[in-house]
């Protein structure tokens, strides 16, 4: 068997081992802390880039700012947004009734939609339309509190898409509520794509007519179908 070392020797090896971790970890620590003011600099990384911040003087130019406006009559890329029906909803001032050039209404249009509006129009609207959201039913909750709204609550109820004013909204006009919102409701422009709030828009309709249909806009070949389904019902 090897000899120990003695006691001593072993406990100072531990410590001096336990010491020399330090540094390296300070120096990790330090080189992790961006600063333009460390006294030494041995990696610049980006810590010194000349430029003018936004709202900051720039005395290269007569009136002194930074801040630059756009060369007049240049458009950013991808900021045209001439076409009105598209980006707005509306053709020649009035809400459209189609949906653009480039879109058509096909089942698989309207199941995207459909999941869409699931997403995000259902938390507050509800799944068929009437209001009735989860969100919208908590916040009444805390708003109908026995002592008075819970504290910092103020709600406005989440209209239902069956209302009779929103029953007569055009295809253009939803499409644009998606888009920028209305009153107390914000807008989905920033978090739903363009062609999915024209698909929202459709399908929104389709709940609309779901809920307010009458026996006329059932085909004629199927109206027996649903007759005799009703018949069954009664029968149980
Ligand atoms: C956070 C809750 C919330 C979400 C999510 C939401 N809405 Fe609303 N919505 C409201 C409220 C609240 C109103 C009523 C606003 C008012 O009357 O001030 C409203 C109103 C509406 C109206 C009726 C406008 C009118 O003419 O009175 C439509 C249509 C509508 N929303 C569509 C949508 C669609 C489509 C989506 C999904 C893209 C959506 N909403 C998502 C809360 C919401």
């Amino acid at each position: 068997m090897i000899p120990l070392p003695p006691r001593w020797m072993i406990f100072t090896g531990i410590l001096a081992a336990c010491a020399l971790a330090i540094p390296p970890v300070v120096i990790a620590r330090v080189r992790a802390t961006p600063d333009e003011n460390r006294a030494v600099h041995i990696f610049f990384d980006m810590d010194f880039q000349p430029k003018f911040k936004s709202q900051a003087e720039n005395p290269l130019f007569a009136d002194g700012r930074a801040q630059r406006y756009a060369v007049a009559g240049t458009v950013a890329q991808g900021e045209t947004m001439l076409d009105s029906h598209l980006y707005e909803g509306a053709v020649n001032g009035k809400w459209a009734e189609t949906l653009p050039e480039g879109m058509s209404m096909t089942p698989e249009f309207l199941a995207r939609g459909q999941q869409r509006y699931n997403i995000y129009c259902s938390v507050c609207h509800g799944y068929a339309g009437w209001g009735d959201g989860t969100v919208n039913k908590r916040a009444m909750e805390l708003m109908s509190n026995s002592e008075g709204p819970v504290q910092g609550t103020s709600w406005v109820q989440a209209k239902s898409l069956h209302d009779p004013l929103v029953r007569e909204h055009q295809l253009g006009m939803l499409y644009n509520i998606a888009t920028n919102g209305i009153r107390n409701m914000a807008g989905y422009g920033a978090q739903i794509d363009l062609e999915d709030r024209w698909a929202i828009a459709a399908y929104v309709q389709a709940l609309q007519l779901s809920q307010d249909a009458s026996l006329q806009d059932v085909p004629p070949e199927l109206r027996a179908n649903l007759q005799t389904n009703s018949t069954q019902g009664e029968v149980k």
